[in-house]
């Protein structure tokens, strides 16, 4: 069994995945948003809490055998780690836990056992988890304007850490041996520096419109 339709949006963080996935998600009928970075934050913040940061991939891979999404809640091993995703703690480690091919096979499973119709955020979706989804965007947009969106979501951190964290992010996402980010082979590159949320989310709209005619 497979999803259905899968709607892929990659992109680096900041570029308007989030926003444009719910976005296009809640304007078409009988489609349900999956994000995917929260997936590898509920792993990486579980092993913050309970301090096992520096275990082995192994660990981290056993760790992520236990998510669970249950009514809009990320859960590890029946540890709600919800409230815990989006700390600058998380924020730091993310991309690390992230990284390790154990890790992402098994997050990568749980992915590829959705079903229906799904409009997927992430950074490998186009290129390695649903390659063959119906519409594939990637979403760019000036670091700056990036660091200025994600400081304005959440304003714990000055522009300027914001700015070196998701540059920092990017740089390991972009590099990472085991499916990095990359531009996937016939997606649909979108600049949303200038683009308002409503532009982005049409123009997504009309893409799918097109394929599911
Ligand atoms: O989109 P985000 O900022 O919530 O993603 C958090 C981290 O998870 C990001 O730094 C890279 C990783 N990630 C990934 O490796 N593959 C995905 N499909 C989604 C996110």
């Amino acid at each position: 069994m497979k999803p259905e339709f899968v709607v892929a949006i990659d992109g680096p963080a900041g570029a308007g995945k989030s926003t444009a996935a719910q976005g296009v998600a809640a304007a078409l009928e009988g489609f349900r948003y999956l994000d995917t970075g929260a997936m590898y934050r509920a792993v990486t913040a579980y092993l913050l809490r309970f301090d096992k940061k520096d275990a082995s991939e192994n660990e981290m891979a056993e760790a992520a055998e236990g998510l669970e999404l249950r009514a809009g809640k990320h859960f590890v091993h029946g540890v709600d780690v919800s409230d815990a995703l989006r700390t600058p703690g998380v924020d730091a480690e993310v991309s690390r836990v992230s990284a390790l091919p154990r890790v992402r096979r098994v997050i990568q499973g749980k992915q590829r056992e959705q079903r229906g119709r799904i409009v997927v955020e992430g950074r490998d979706i186009g290129s390695v988890v649903f390659p063959n989804a119906a519409v594939k965007v990637f979403l760019t947009a000036q670091l700056s304007e990036r660091a200025r969106r994600r400081h304005r979501q959440d304003p714990v951190q000055s522009p300027d850490e914001v700015q070196a964290s998701i540059a920092r992010r990017d740089a390991i996402d972009s590099s990472r041996a085991d499916s990095p980010l990359i531009v996937p082979e016939g997606a649909h590159e979108i600049d949303t520096t200038e683009l308002s949320i409503e532009e982005m989310v049409e123009r997504i709209v009309s893409l799918v419109q097109a394929a599911d005619a």
